[in-house]
């Protein structure tokens, strides 16, 4: 297999976008239909995440950077607030809070879950915290009991920022269903696809009218022109909507083959010494979105970025893991040592549902070798 998949010049990528079912008749009809921006895809995409997550309103949006822009909006995030976020992790929710003059507070990750602690959240809270944003980083989940509980004890919204989580649960509990807001993202590389797009779930009906005024102009639809809030354009269109549509009605599929794939990769990163794979948080049956492992100092001494270089030349293409918010000066100082180092030695393995066990063989007897004791 190694030898083969090198000579025959072909690159595994480290993810894809793939499609299930009916998404081509979808996307023929919305287009036949001439409905291609809003239309009943968008409403039926809505209901059926909706009935999925559990959650009575669920907002299709242009994306999840859009999904988490209406979340501050509709919490009213000012200049000045403070918005508690990982320091490792994808940094949407810092950069949006940056956007709206507002400070994003780093709070550094657990070493094992690489998700934020209910506990060293606690200890950043301040009269100004107006928001806490728990990221369900790669699929895990963050200890959501714990982290419920303690934005209800200080009175703060806890937004789940579940964009990498979409079908992760603990329990009855899915992600992105039981923050104040919860936002997620349909990008091409994500769980569900609708090549851009995202969405924003509420249990609360006064937010979530909210929402729907600022993604669209704070327009009404029985009045033409009438302006109710300075809103934006965040709307999702017909012809990806319908692609989402047709995503979900695979959804079980999709989730069973990312587990198929986690499980095989588990299977054989136990066994290469000098990784150690991101550890799920107890009680969470994670929906993979990306294999991300941590790479051991002393076992990768030609460093993360070597073995990723090495990777590239087999064909392999992988990702780093998050960068920590010191490395953009935007942000300013930030004291986050674990998500630092992780920044420094995490590795995205390719991750999508048809990668076959074949393929992942090979890529982890490629990770091996670049190992000392490969
Ligand atoms: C955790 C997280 N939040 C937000 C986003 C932003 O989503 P989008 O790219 O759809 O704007 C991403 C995207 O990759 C993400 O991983």
């Amino acid at each position: 297999m190694a030898n083969k998949q090198a000579a025959s010049g072909r690159r595994i990528p480290w993810a894809k976008a793939e499609f299930w079912g009916n998404e081509e008749k979808y996307v023929i009809d919305a287009l036949q239909s001439s409905w291609i921006s809003g239309g009943p895809y968008v409403e039926r995409l809505e209901a059926a995440c909706a009935q999925l997550l559990g959650v009575p309103h669920a907002l299709a949006v242009a994306n999840g950077t859009a999904a988490l822009d209406l979340a501050f909006l509709a919490l009213d995030v000012k200049p000045g607030d403070e918005i508690i976020v990982p320091g490792f992790a994808f940094m949407a929710a810092a950069n949006v809070a940056l956007q709206k003059g507002a400070v994003p507070v780093f709070c550094d990750v657990d070493p094992r879950t690489w998700c934020i602690q209910p506990k060293a959240v606690e200890k950043l809270i301040s009269k100004r915290t107006r928001a806490i944003v728990a990221v369900h980083s790669y699929g895990n989940m963050c200890d959501m009991p714990g982290l419920l509980a303690l934005a209800a004890a200080h009175d703060i919204p806890l937004i789940e920022d579940a964009a990498e989580a979409f079908g992760s649960r603990m329990g009855s509990l899915m992600a992105g269903a039981r923050g104040q807001i919860n936002t997620f993202s349909f990008h091409a590389t994500k769980t569900v696809t609708t090549g851009e797009g995202g969405l924003v779930t509420t249990h609360d009906s006064g937010l979530a009218e909210r929402m729907r005024l600022y993604r669209s102009h704070g327009l009404r639809r029985h009045r033409h022109y009438w302006h109710e809030l300075p809103g934006h354009n965040f709307r999702l269109t017909n012809l990806q909507a319908a692609l989402g549509v047709a995503q979900l009605e695979k959804i079980e599929t999709i989730l069973e083959q990312r587990n198929r794939m986690y499980r095989r990769y588990k299977e054989r990163l136990l066994s290469i010494p000098g990784t150690q794979m991101q550890m799920i948080t107890e009680t969470c049956e994670a929906a993979i979105w990306a294999i991300a492992l941590k790479l051991d100092a002393a076992t990768f001494p030609q460093g993360r970025d070597d073995v990723m270089s090495a990777l590239s030349n087999k064909g392999i293409e992988t990702r780093p893991g998050f960068q920590p918010p010191a490395e953009m000066d935007y942000f300013g100082p930030s004291s986050v040592p674990v998500s630092e180092d992780l920044g420094r030695w995490v590795i995205s393995l390719p991750s999508y549902p048809s990668l076959t066990d074949g393929e992942i063989d090979y890529i982890c007897n490629e990770l091996a070798m670049l190992g000392k004791a490969g």
